[in-house]
Formats: C-alpha cells, sequence, structure tokens
C-alpha cells in the first residue's frame, strides 16, 4: 500500500469512530510510524509502505479508534517549544499550563531561586522553568513514583537534571529533611482539582486514559489547595510567592481559601478567558 492509500484508508476508519481532526491524527501516527515528519509523507505519498509497517500503523489507529489519546500513542507532547515524553502515568501537559511557567519566569527573571513543582507529573513545569531560569534550584515532588520515572527521563532529555531534585511524597512534605523551612522563593502547582461529581462528565479520553490521582482533587476539586496552603507557608520565605492553576469557575472559592497570611495579586486568565492562574504572596 502507498503513504497517501495508507492516510485516506485511516483517516476514514478514525472518522466512522468520530475521532476529532481524524486526518491530522492519521499523519501524525503515519509519520511517527515511518519516523519522519509530516511534511515527509507530502513528498513521498507514492511510495510503498513495508508490511510489518502498516500492521503497526493500523494497530495504532485501531487504538485511537477506542479512544487512546493521541499523545500516549506517539509517546510524546510539546510544552513551551520542548519535547516531553508522556505515557498513561503521567497527566498530558496542557498550553494553559505553559501560562503558570510564565508568571513563574516573569517574577524571578534573573538570580537563583530556590522553587518547589508539587504534583510534577511529566515534570514539565519543572523542567521549564529549569530550562529558561539558568540559576534556579528546583524541588518537583508527585505521589506517583511511575510519574516521577517519567519527569526524571525529561528532564535528563533536556539536560536540567542536576538543578531539579525529584522526590517522592506528599505535596511538600518530602522537604521535610531537606532543612527548607522558610527557604522556598516560590511554590508551583498545578493540582489535580476536578471535583469528584464532574469526573463522569469528563471528556472520554481524558476520563479514562489520563491518571485519576491526576485529575480528581476530592469531592469538590478544592482537596489539594486546603492543603498545599498551609504547607506553602510552612516552606515559602516571607515574601515569597504561590502560583497555582485553578478549574473552570473555581475563581471564587479558591480567593476564598487566602487568610491575612496571604497578599493575593491579579488572577491570569487564559486563552478563552478563563481566570487559570492565582498567585499570592506570604506576608
Ligand atoms: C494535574 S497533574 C499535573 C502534572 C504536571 N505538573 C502538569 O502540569 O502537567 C497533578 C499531579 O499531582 C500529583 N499528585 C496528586 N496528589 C498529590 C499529592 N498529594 N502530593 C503530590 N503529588 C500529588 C499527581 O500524581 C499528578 O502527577
Amino acid at each position: 500500500m502507498k503513504i497517501h492509500e495508507a492516510i485516506v484508508l485511516a483517516t476514514e476508519r478514525l472518522e466512522e469512530a468520530a475521532v476529532p481532526g481524524a486526518r491530522l491524527n492519521a499523519e501524525r501516527l503515519l509519520a511517527f510510524e515511518l519516523g519522519q515528519d509530516r511534511s515527509y509523507l507530502l513528498s513521498h505519498f507514492q511510495e510503498l509502505i513495508t508490511d510489518s509497517c502498516l500492521e503497526s500503523f493500523c494497530a495504532r489507529i485501531e487504538c485511537r479508534r477506542r479512544g487512546t489519546p493521541l499523545q500516549y500513542l506517539l509517546g510524546r507532547q510539546e510544552f513551551r517549544g520542548l519535547e516531553f515524553e508522556v505515557t498513561p502515568d503521567v497527566l498530558i501537559p496542557r498550553p494553559e499550563t505553559e501560562l503558570l511557567v510564565e508568571t513563574a519566569l516573569e517574577r524571578f527573571p534573573i538570580g537563583e531561586p530556590r522553587i518547589a513543582d508539587v504534583g510534577t507529573g511529566s515534570g514539565c513545569i519543572a523542567v521549564a522553568v529549569a530550562n529558561a531560569m539558568l540559576g534556579a534550584r528546583l524541588f518537583a515532588t508527585d505521589l506517583s513514583e511511575a510519574a516521577l520515572k517519567i519527569a526524571r527521563r525529561n528532564a535528563s532529555r533536556h539536560s536540567v537534571s542536576e538543578r531539579i531534585q525529584f522526590l517522592q511524597g506528599d505535596l511538600l512534605l518530602p522537604l521535610e529533611p531537606l532543612d527548607l523551612e522558610e527557604k522556598l522563593d516560590c511554590v508551583l502547582s498545578n493540582p489535580p482539582y476536578v471535583a469528584e461529581r464532574d469526573l463522569p462528565a469528563l471528556q472520554k479520553e481524558v476520563r479514562e486514559w489520563e491518571p485519576r490521582m491526576a485529575l480528581v482533587g476530592g469531592p469538590s476539586g478544592l482537596d489539594i489547595y486546603k492543603r498545599l496552603l498551609p504547607q506553602a507557608l510552612r516552606f515559602l520565605k516571607p515574601g515569597g510567592t504561590l502560583i497555582m492553576e485553578i478549574g473552570y469557575n473555581m475563581q471564587a472559592t479558591i480567593t476564598g481559601l487566602f487568610d491575612a497570611s496571604w497578599n493575593l495579586e491579579a488572577m491570569r486568565e487564559d486563552f478563552s478567558g478563563i481566570p487559570r492562574i492565582v498567585a499570592a504572596r506570604k506576608q
């Protein structure tokens, strides 16, 4: 079978299963199978595909039809111009989370800040910050050892391993043995924030494929925020900053969690105008 025939066939199969962006998905999966980029498909559309390559391509198309996210089939996702390995052990990095990184970079344009990334997942936040901020020293935590394994590989891929310490455990507690109380300049977090009752309403791809531990933040979605605030107060220097991503419609509730120990700063909206990033300074 020729390249263009395989693309047409796969596109039809994906359309039958109502996969959005069927043609693009087919092209990306075939390019991946051939170890080429998409432009290769255009310039070699008459080329024959080997039987083994076709077999493997068809198997991936079937997985995509059944709902496996494209990023898990490709094993990668771009975040802030960097390529990250992703597997079903980690949340697929989202574009809105880039805003959290931007907010941190604006606050620490120079210097050697000590920064924690709570719930690091693929490591996208910690690695992107370390990559852009050469003096920064990071502490990245996660409850999931499987996620930390991927995060370590991503740090190594982008040559920032020596500036990020990956630690397994609950929120900031793994920093306890490191004598870091009142020593951090910044705490960053994109915590799980979906309310349990909202889980069934999530897109099937998200609900069935991404780790539950990365999605659900207790009955109301607020569990991690409520526990992280007092821990951040403990580990931040006076004047240190907490920057967190928040879920849809959470602005008022999250604002209410900050007491007089904090100076709440402006919320930042994502590309759809939804308040998405909250930043607050410890008094
Ligand atoms: C929404 S994901 C964010 C992943 C990554 N930082 C990103 O922005 O793509 C939340 C992450 O928090 C981790 N997590 C959940 N509960 C945690 C806890 N109590 N302590 C540390 N990490 C936790 C999950 O395993 C998951 O990797």
